[in-house]
Order: C-alpha cells, then sequence, then structure tokens
C-alpha cells in the first residue's frame, strides 16, 4: 500500500519544478533536521549538539546519546519547519542517516523518518552519512560537480576515494586502523583537553612547533593507506614517560607536533591522487576538515600542483543534515536508496 503511493508521488515528481527534501541526521551526537530545496538551497538546518551532556564523560557515551535524540527530535523537526517556512504537506521525500554510526543513534532518527514517511505517504530515502559528508560540498559551491578527489576526515572513517558521479564512489586509499579525528580526541584526552579535542588540539598547535619526532617514517608512504595508531600510541607513550620522570609538558608543542605529522602525509596523498587520477579538484569532508591546520596545508599544496580545493564552511564540517537531505536529494532523483519501512540501521556501513 504505501510502496504503491510512493511509486506514484516518483511519476509526479518527474514534472515538479520545485522538490522539498527533509533531512534528518541522528549518527552521533548532533540531533539535525533540514530542509532542502532543489538539492542545493538550504532552506532550514537545525543543529541541536549533546556535545555538553557528554564532555563530563570525556567522549560519547551511546546510550545518553539515543535518549537525548528521543528528547530533542521532535522540538527539531519543529523548529526546521518553522525556520524554513514549509509545511509538512510540502515536503516531497524524507531523507535519513541510516549508518554509519552508532546503532541506537541511528534507530531514533531512522523510526523518526519512517513515520514520517509513512504518515505523508511519501519516499523515504536511505543516506550513507560517510558519502553525505561529501555532500556539504555541494552545498557549499553551487557550481560543482562530480567526478572529484574526496578526501573524508572524520571521527570515524578518513579514506581517500573518487566521487565519479553522485551516487558511485571508487576506493582509493584508507586508515589501516584509528581514524584521524579518533587520534584528535584520544591524543587530547591524554593531554587533559575536553571532549571533543580536535577544536583544542588545533587551537593549542597555533603556539607550538612540529620539534617533537614521533613516527621516524610513514612505511605507508607508496601506498594511499594511513594509519594512526601508531602516531597515537607514540604520543601517549611520550606523555606518560614525561609524567613519571616529573618533566613538564610543553602541550603547544606535542599538539602541534601531532598534528603536522597527521595531517602532511596524508594531504600529500590527496593530491597524489588527484595527479593519478587526473583530476583537478579535491574536496575535504567530515570533522576534521575544520581543523585549520589541514584547510592551510591542502590549500596552499593545492595551489602548488594546480589543483582546485573545495573546503564546507565549518557549520557544515561537522554532522548536520542539510548534506544528507541533498545527497537524499540526488538519490531521490535518481532512484537510488528508495527503502520500505522495513528499513534499518548500519552501525558499520561502509563507503
Ligand atoms: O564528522 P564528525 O562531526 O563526526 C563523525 O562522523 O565522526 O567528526 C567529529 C570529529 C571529532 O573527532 C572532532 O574532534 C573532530 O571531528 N574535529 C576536529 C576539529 N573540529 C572537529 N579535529 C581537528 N580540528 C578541528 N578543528
Ligand atoms: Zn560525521
Amino acid at each position: 500500500m504505501y510502496i504503491e503511493k510512493v511509486k506514484q508521488k516518483l511519476k509526479q515528481l518527474q514534472d515538479k519544478p520545485d522538490i522539498y527534501v527533509l533531512g534528518i541526521e541522528s549518527s552521533c551526537d548532533e540531533t539535525s533536521i533540514s530542509i532542502v530545496k532543489n538539492g542545493r538551497e538550504v532552506l532550514s538546518n537545525v543543529i541541536s549538539s549533546q556535545i555538553d551532556i557528554h564532555k563530563r564523560f570525556g567522549g560519547v557515551v551511546p546510550e545518553v546519546a539515543s535518549r537525548n535524540h528521543v528528547e530533542a527530535i521532535t522540538n527539531v523537526l519543529k523548529e526546521a519547519l518553522e525556520i524554513a517556512d514549509v509545511t509538512l504537506q510540502q515536503i516531497d521525500a524524507i531523507a535519513v542517516t541510516y549508518g554509519a554510526g552508532l546503532i541506537g543513534a541511528l534507530m531514533v532518527g531512522v523510526s523518526f523518518a519512517k513515520t514520517l514517511a509513512y504518515s505523508l505517504n511519501i519516499p523515504l530515502v536511505r543516506v550513507n552519512h560517510i558519502k553525505g559528508h561529501i555532500a556539504a560540498n555541494y552545498i557549499a559551491h553551487p557550481s560543482l560537480q562530480p567526478p572529484f578527489i574526496g578526501l573524508i576526515v572524520s571521527g570515524g572513517h578518513t579514506a581517500i576515494v573518487r566521487v565519479d558521479d553522485y551516487l558511485n564512489q571508487t576506493h582509493i586509499g584508507s586508515t589501516l586502523d584509528d581514524a584521524i579525528g579518533e587520534a584528535y580526541d584520544k591524543v587530547a584526552r591524554v593531554l587533559g583537553l575536553e571532549y571533543p579535542g580536535g577544536p583544542k588540539v588545533d587551537a593549542l598547535a597555533k603556539q607550538g612547533s612540529n620539534n617533537i619526532n614521533f613516527v621516524a617514517h610513514d612505511v605507508l608512504k607508496k601506498t594511499y593507506d594511513v594509519s594512526y595508531s601508531g602516531l597515537k600510541t607514540a604520543v601517549i607513550n611520550y606523555v606518560h614517560k614525561l609524567r613519571q620522570n616529573g618533566q613538564e609538558l610543553n602541550v603547544n608543542d606535542i599538539c602541534c607536533s601531532f598534528q603536522t605529522q597527521a595531517v602532511d602525509g596524508l594531504v600529500e596523498k590527496a593530491i597524489k591522487a588527484c595527479k593519478s587520477h587526473n583530476l583537478h579538484k579535491v574536496c575535504v569532508a567530515g570533522g576534521v576538515a575544520a581543523n585549520s591546520y589541514l584547510r592551510e596545508k591542502i590549500e596552499t599544496l593545492g595551489k602548488k600542483e594546480h589543483i582546485e580545493v573545495f573546503v564546507p564552511p565549518i557549520k557544515l564540517c561537522t554532522d548536520n543534515a542539510a548534506m544528507i537531505a541533498c545527497l537524499g536529494y540526488y538519490n531521490l532523483i535518481n532512484n537510488e536508496g528508495i527503502s520500505d519501512i522495513d528499513l534499518s540501521a548500519c552501525p558499520n556501513l561502509k563507503i
């Protein structure tokens, strides 16, 4: 019944001049709902962050995150509709992050999306969170089109991909262990900095120097893969050793050295991938795309190698529903990811 009505709606959408997609994101600690017109025009993008709640635990507590999504989501919807000045009846499709992420957190968004789609008899479009991060660049740069190289740097993923078109990506390289954002957060934690540590390390690194050699050389230099567990452990061991010996830590230098060694090789590999795939555009995506050093480094290297660099504004780097609505739109018009109401959350979804 529902799916028959969705088929009719999909036919009607072919002739509709303006398409309104409502996006829902709840994969980690941000409850977000956004309304996007024709894929790229953001009418609203409401983000309710739980950072202050998780701060005292030093990281995201999955069960606490799920409960807070449940509490926040209805008000976030109300606000998103009000700001966009549209009613639920004007929405043409619901796009939702169904993975990767925390299972309980994802389930809140997916259940909410299913309820809305079913009650409104409109398509439910599933969106891969990691691919969604790339779509933040489509919003920020209206004329940007694939193909290009994507550098995904978040709390859960680190990868270099070739974005072939709006739907397909080819894997080029990725982390063999920890994600870059995870390494930032762990280093911050050992230094006693508040969660999320990435922005704090970024700020302190500005006053320090890259004068501590944590990793002697990159054994993966000839590949497009990276590894962060060795670097992270080297920083943690260094800090523990100095503390045990009663020596003072130069936190700024530790942050700067870690950051330089975490970012330089990865950025060089992304630019190298552009050249070897004969593509002249690179788009950075994910929470760590907010990092000032990474942004500066890739801009400089891109300029030198004649590669155009795209980064989203800070608000679109970290988790938000506008990027989900944007990719949901491209899925919708290409008949991709249209789901029935038995859609489940996939915590380990791959790119
Ligand atoms: O993409 P995101 O919001 O969530 C995931 O999908 O993982 O990324 C969150 C990550 C956290 O690890 C956070 O510390 C990091 O992005 N991050 C940063 C900065 N801002 C956020 N890392 C380094 N420098 C920043 N300025
Ligand atoms: Zn994310």
